[in-house]
């Protein structure tokens, strides 16, 4: 028995999540599909967030310099990452801070790269800004993903690549990039101008031994053309109170990056977010330090069971708590297939091809719920899909 509670279902329905829309409707159905997790948190948390309710007040607050600190401590104790405290900007979230990164250091009709698959508001954000969205295709090797890097070079070149977003820790194949792989997607955008944008969300969620490095501690010449994006709330499941940071050395991308966040009207962050972000990150380690094993074996389990009794082909991620599936050899057509995922099984994944083309008869797993629920769903992709 560990020291806190990874057994017991929250009830998620009074507080309308969306991850549990579904059952709503349908009260047999599992889901398995957005990342955040149906675990409670640490009691510190708790008590940190009754105490601000206690308050009675909610006005505007500022960031203490106690929460840059945390983040401070937090990228050089866990990353080997130091920076100055003026590199680093709060913003409400990941996604629309790659709205903003986009809206800074390109202009309508530039070419935006991402690889693909990859998280699905990337490409959303790119067309939505009436960027030119160039995709890369990720390289399915030895059960993993890997960058076909002369590809990238000749996509950059021959698109005129401006911005490169890049997923490290990768959502959905859970691949921690190796420090290898990190400097040469760095030599190739520097080669070229490129800036590049480093969506590091999953930075903590590095499993099996595996090591994530921040970009910028790849080498001291990244830091003038990367942005690092990245927060507590995917590790520490507070994605619902909306807090971030964008770390940017270089002074004039920073710059671009503030004065396109004023124009939003963006540089406010939620009171509730400034409060669970330094609680996480100063309270969180021993929660997280019990949650990764368990993780661990979810991924495990997953893996084993439907290798064994399924023809679905499972990609054993290195990081993150998400799995990427592959149905391919049940010749369906991807609706059919999705129908039978969310019909037969009854589980509700993220359909693979949000994700991009390369997710056609794909669909991604989260296995952060407790071990009953993912005994539970993996039973019925067996009974669905059993050999
Ligand atoms: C790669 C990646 N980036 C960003 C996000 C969400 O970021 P935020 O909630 O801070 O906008 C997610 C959520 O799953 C993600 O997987």
């Amino acid at each position: 028995m560990g020291t806190y509670d990874f057994t017991t279902l929250p009830e998620r329905f009074s507080t309308n999540a969306t991850k549990w829309q579904e059952t709503v409707k349908d009260p047999e159905v599992l889901p398995l599909w957005i990342a955040d997790m149906d675990f409670q948190v640490f009691s510190e948390m708790t008590q940190a967030l009754e105490a601000f309710a206690k308050r009675s007040v909610f006005g505007y607050d500022s960031p203490k310099p106690s929460l840059y600190q945390a983040i401070l401590d937090w990228e050089a104790n866990e990353h080997g990452y130091r920076f100055d405290k003026e590199a680093l900007i709060l913003i409400e979230g990941v996604v629309p801070a790659i709205s903003v990164a986009i809206q800074a250091f390109t202009k309508e009709n530039d070419a935006v790269m991402i690889n693909t698959p990859v998280y699905p508001p990337f490409a959303r954000t790119v067309k939505l800004n009436k960027r030119q969205l160039v995709t890369n295709s990720l390289q399915e090797i030895d059960d993993r993903f890997e960058i076909d890097f002369e590809q990238l070079e000749k996509d950059i070149v021959d698109n005129d690549v401006k911005l490169f977003a890049f997923c490290s820790p990768h959502n959905p194949g859970g691949r921690v990039w190796s420090i290898v792989d990190l400097q040469k997607v760095g030599d190739i955008c520097q080669k070229h101008g490129v800036i590049l944008i480093s969506d590091e969300i999953h930075q903590d969620m590095a499993l099996f031994g595996n090591k994530h490095h921040s970009f910028n501690t790849v080498s001291e010449n990244f830091k003038n053309f990367t942005i690092i994006l990245a927060s507590a709330t995917k590790t520490f499941n507070i994605a619902g109170t909306k807090n971030s940071f964008a770390i940017i050395e270089n002074e004039g991308l920073r710059q671009q990056f503030k004065e396109r966040q004023l124009t939003n009207n963006q540089h406010e962050i939620s009171s509730l977010g400034l409060v669970a972000t330094e609680v996480a990150l100063t309270q969180g380690k021993p929660w997280l330090e019990e949650l990764k094993p368990l993780i661990e074996r979810h991924i495990s389990y997953v893996y084993h069971q439907l290798t064994e009794k399924t023809k679905i082909k499972v990609m054993q991620p290195q990081g993150t708590y998400l799995i990427w599936l592959d149905f391919s050899a049940y010749g369906l057509d991807h609706k059919a297939l999705q129908e039978k995922i969310r019909y037969e099984a009854k589980l509700v994944l993220n359909d693979g091809l949000t994700f991009g083309e390369e997710g056609r008869n794909h669909a991604r797993f989260n296995v952060a719920a407790p071990t009953t629920i993912i005994e539970e769903a993996v039973k019925r992709l067996v009974d669905v899909f059993g050999k």
